[in-house]
């Protein structure tokens, strides 16, 4: 079910104001009854003219895109940069769920489904998202304890956290890991290694709740396969 003037700024007759608008105005038909309650919830099945004419409902999509460095996850970019958009050509309406930085890598999903978004961006869901990550410097055993624990930032505590994976490079000075969160705040996972003082060096989403990296290339995308779908629908359910 989704709300009547969601569906028809979705299948880019008008703006979700204006279409507001042709609503209380009695311009908009729900299978052949004038309808100007602006609450009112449609289905898939119902038929919907909006002055005259038939709204042609977006199908629903959804993609899994391997994002390389160097790519912004915005459907556009006040400085010109690349955006993740370049790398899935699409005449539908899809925009990112959530963000990766320009220089982190690896799993995005990208679709036309709001509720979706919202869901699987939403912490209180708690989807879990895997990162590998490079450090700087050696990670002691006590900060990762901490991390893990849950810690302070800002204006938040992050949540229970699992680090695994742990290497040294004792020669680089640098460390190896794999970090797996359930939330997605901005920068989050520079931030929680940065508390310790270990700069991130490099990052990389290996996994969005059963979505992952296997058989893709780097830039490379693909439609998420219907059980991948489900698990991640079932999640938040
Ligand atoms: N955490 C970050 O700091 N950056 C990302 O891109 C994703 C998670």
């Amino acid at each position: 079910m989704e709300r009547l003037q969601k569906v028809i700024a979705n299948s880019g007759y008008t703006s979700r104001r204006k279409a507001e608008d042709l609503i209380t105005a009695g311009k908009v038909k729900v299978n052949d009854k004038i309808v100007t309650e602006l609450g009112t919830k449609v289905t898939s099945k119902d038929i919907i003219y909006v002055e005259g004419k038939l709204i042609q409902r977006e199908e629903k999509v959804y993609y899994v895109l391997y994002k390389p460095e160097g790519y912004v996850s915005t459907t556009s970019d006040e400085f010109g940069r690349k955006t993740v958009l370049d790398l899935v050509p699409n005449s539908k309406r899809i925009y990112p769920v959530g963000r990766l930085d320009y220089d982190t890598s690896g799993v995005l999903l990208l679709t036309n489904d709001g509720d979706f978004t919202n869901q699987m961006t939403s912490p209180k869901n708690h989807v879990e998202k895997e990162y590998h990550v490079k450090l700087e410097g050696l990670l002691r055993k006590e900060e990762s304890t901490l991390i893990c624990r849950g810690i302070k930032l800002d204006t938040y505590k992050t949540k229970k956290a699992k680090i695994k994976d742990v290497k040294y490079n004792k020669k680089n000075l640098t460390t190896l890991a794999t970090i797996t969160i359930t939330e997605g705040k901005y920068h989050q996972v520079k931030k929680m290694f940065e508390f310790t003082g270990h700069k991130v060096l490099k990052l990389k989403r290996v996994r969005f709740g059963a979505v992952t990296l296997e058989n893709m290339r780097i830039g490379e995308h693909r439609l998420l396969k219907p059980y991948e779908l489900k698990q991640l629908k079932n999640l938040v359910n």
